[in-house]
C-alpha cells in the first residue's frame, strides 16, 4: 500500500513519524507493507523533524493526488474548501481510496463526497475527524451497528477542553492558556474554531449523521464558544456544585433532532464533569446496549495520527463500508427543531447597579414569562467607580423562548450593565 500525504504540520508529520516507526507491526497487522510514496505542503525547505528525502514532492496537492503513484491519498491539510477539498475530489477521480482529518470537509460536504466515493466503490474514511485518537466512528459504524440511536454528546473539542480545566486549576487568563493549547498542536490554524464552538460543531455534525443515518445541514447545528466565560463564573458554577464544560448534543425525539454545541454547567458528580484537559469523552447511547462511554485525547499529534492511520490499516485490510453506516443514496436530510422550543434550566449572571429595588425588577421580568428562580446570589457592596455588583441566578426548568424575552427586559433595565452571561444546565 502507497500513500500520498497532503499536508506536513501537526499531524501529517505525525503520521509519517509513526508509520516510519511502527512500519513492521503495521505491516504484521495489515497483511501488506505501508509506506509514504508522496508528500506535498506549501514550502519544501521548512524542516518537519521527520525525514522526507525518499519520497516525492509536490507543491500541489491537487497535482499529487492525481499524478502520484499511490493507492491512499492522506488529506492532512484542513479546511472545508480550497486546497484540501479539491485534492479529495481529484484523488476520488483518480480511482484512490481517501483517509482524512479533516472534520470541516465531512461537515460541510461529507454526503456529496460520499456519494463519489460510494459510486466509485472507493473508502472515505475519517476517523482521525473526530475525538482525535478516540476509534469512536469505528465503534458506532461497526461496534454499536445493531443499535438505534437518539442521543449521542459529548466533549469534542480539546482546546476548549483543556482552556476550561486549566482556567478553574490554575486561574490563569483564557488568552494565555489558549496559546499554550496552540503550542501543544491542539488549536486549529484559525483558533477562533475551537474557541467559538465551529469545531466541536464539526465534529457533532458528522456523528449526529451516523447516529441518526441522515444527512445533515451543517447551517441547522445551533453554536455557542467559550469567549465570555469569566474567572467569576468558572469560580461561582463551581461554588454552585458544577464544572463548565463545552458539549455537542445531538438529541432526537419523534424525527426532529436538537443539534447545539454550547458550554453547559454540568453535575460535578457527572461522569462528563471529571473528563479534564484536552482529554474527549463521547457518549453513544444506543437503544439495546445503552449508555456508551468513550474516553480519551482528542487532539495532537501522536493520537490524531494513531487515528489516521487506523483507517489506512482498515483499507489495506480490505475493509469496505458505508461511509456514514447507512449507503448515503438513502440518506434522508435530517429535520431539526429550533433552539426558541427547547427546555431546561439555566444559570444567569448579571452586573447590575448595586442600588435597592434591582433585585426584584429582575425578580419581576422572570415572573411575568412564568421563569421560576431556583437561586439567587448577590455577594458583597458594588466598590468600582459605578457601583457594579455581579448577581448569580439559576432557574427552573423553562422554553429558551421565555428567557430570551425576560432577558432582552433585563438588558434594557438601566440598572443592568452590560449583557448578561447565560449557561444552559445540563442534566447528564
Ligand atoms: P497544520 O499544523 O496547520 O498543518 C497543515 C499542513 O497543511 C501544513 O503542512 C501546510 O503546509 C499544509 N498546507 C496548507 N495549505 C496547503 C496547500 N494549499 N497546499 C499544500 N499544503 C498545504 O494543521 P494540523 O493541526 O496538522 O491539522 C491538519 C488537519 O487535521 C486539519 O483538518 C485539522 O482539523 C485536523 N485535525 C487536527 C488535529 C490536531 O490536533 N492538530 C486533530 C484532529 C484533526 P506548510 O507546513 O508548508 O505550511
Ligand atoms: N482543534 C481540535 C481540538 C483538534 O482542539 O479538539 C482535534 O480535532
Amino acid at each position: 500500500m502507497t500513500l500520498a500525504v497532503a499536508g506536513l504540520g501537526t499531524v501529517g508529520a505525525g503520521t509519517v513519524k509513526l508509520l516510519h516507526e511502527n512500519r513492521a507491526l503495521i505491516a504484521a497487522r495489515a497483511g501488506a507493507d505501508v509506506a509514504v510514496g508522496a508528500v506535498s505542503a506549501r514550502d519544501a525547505s521548512k524542516n518537519r523533524g521527520v525525514d522526507l528525502s525518499n519520497f516525492q514532492w509536490f507543491d500541489d496537492p491537487v497535482e499529487m493526488a492525481t499524478q502520484a503513484d499511490a493507492d491512499i491519498f492522506v488529506e492532512l491539510i484542513g479546511g472545508s474548501g480550497g486546497a484540501a477539498k479539491a485534492a479529495v475530489l481529484a484523488a476520488l477521480g483518480a480511482g484512490k481510496h481517501v483517509v482524512t482529518a479533516n472534520k470541516a470537509l465531512i461537515a460541510h460536504h461529507g454526503a456529496a463526497l460520499a456519494e463519489r466515493a460510494e459510486a466509485a466503490g472507493l473508502v472515505l474514511a475519517y476517523e482521525a475527524a473526530v475525538a482525535g485518537g478516540i476509534p469512536i466512528i469505528k465503534v458506532m459504524r461497526e461496534g454499536l451497528a445493531a443499535n438505534r440511536f437518539d442521543r449521542v454528546y459529548g466533549i469534542l473539542n480539546g482546546t476548549c477542553n483543556y482552556i476550561l480545566t486549566a482556567m478553574r486549576e490554575t486561574g490563569g487568563e483564557f488568552a494565555d492558556i489558549l496559546a499554550e493549547a496552540q503550542a501543544l498542536g491542539y488549536a486549529e490554524a484559525d483558533p477562533s474554531f475551537d474557541i467559538d464552538g465551529v469545531d466541536a460543531a464539526h465534529k457533532l455534525a458528522i456523528l449526529a449523521a451516523l447516529a441518526f443515518g441522515s444527512a445533515v445541514r451543517f447551517e441547522d447545528l445551533h453554536i455557542e464558544g467559550i469567549r465570555d466565560i469569566s474567572a467569576l463564573d468558572i469560580k461561582s458554577v463551581d461554588e454552585l456544585g458544577y464544572r463548565i464544560k463545552l458539549l455537542g448534543i445531538a438529541n432526537r425525539q419523534e424525527g426532529r433532532a436538537e443539534l447545539r454545541v454550547h458550554p453547559c454547567l454540568v453535575d460535578k458528580s457527572a461522569p462528563i464533569a471529571a473528563v479534564e484537559g484536552v482529554t474527549n469523552a463521547v457518549v453513544a447511547e444506543g437503544n439495546f446496549v445503552g449508555s456508551v462511554i468513550c474516553e480519551g485525547p482528542g487532539a495532537g499529534a501522536g493520537p490524531t495520527a494513531s487515528a489516521v492511520v487506523s483507517d489506512v490499516i482498515d483499507i489495506a485490510r480490505g475493509i469496505k463500508l458505508p461511509t456514514f453506516a447507512t449507503p448515503v443514496s438513502s440518506m434522508p436530510v435530517l429535520e431539526t427543531s429550533p433552539m426558541d422550543g427547547h427546555r431546561g434550566c439555566h444559570y444567569i449572571r448579571l452586573t447590575v447597579h448595586d442600588q435597592p429595588g434591582v433585585i426584584a425588577d429582575v425578580a419581576a421580568a422572570l415572573r411575568d414569562e412564568g421563569i421560576s428562580v431556583e437561586s439567587m446570589l448577590q455577594r458583597g457592596r458594588g466598590t468600582e467607580a459605578d457601583g457594579a455588583v455581579p448577581v448569580i441566578l439559576t432557574t427552573h426548568e423553562t422554553t429558551e423562548a421565555a428567557l430570551n424575552r425576560a432577558l432582552s427586559r433585563i438588558s434594557a433595565m438601566s440598572t443592568t450593565l452590560g449583557p448578561p452571561c447565560v449557561l444552559r444546565i445540563e442534566s447528564l
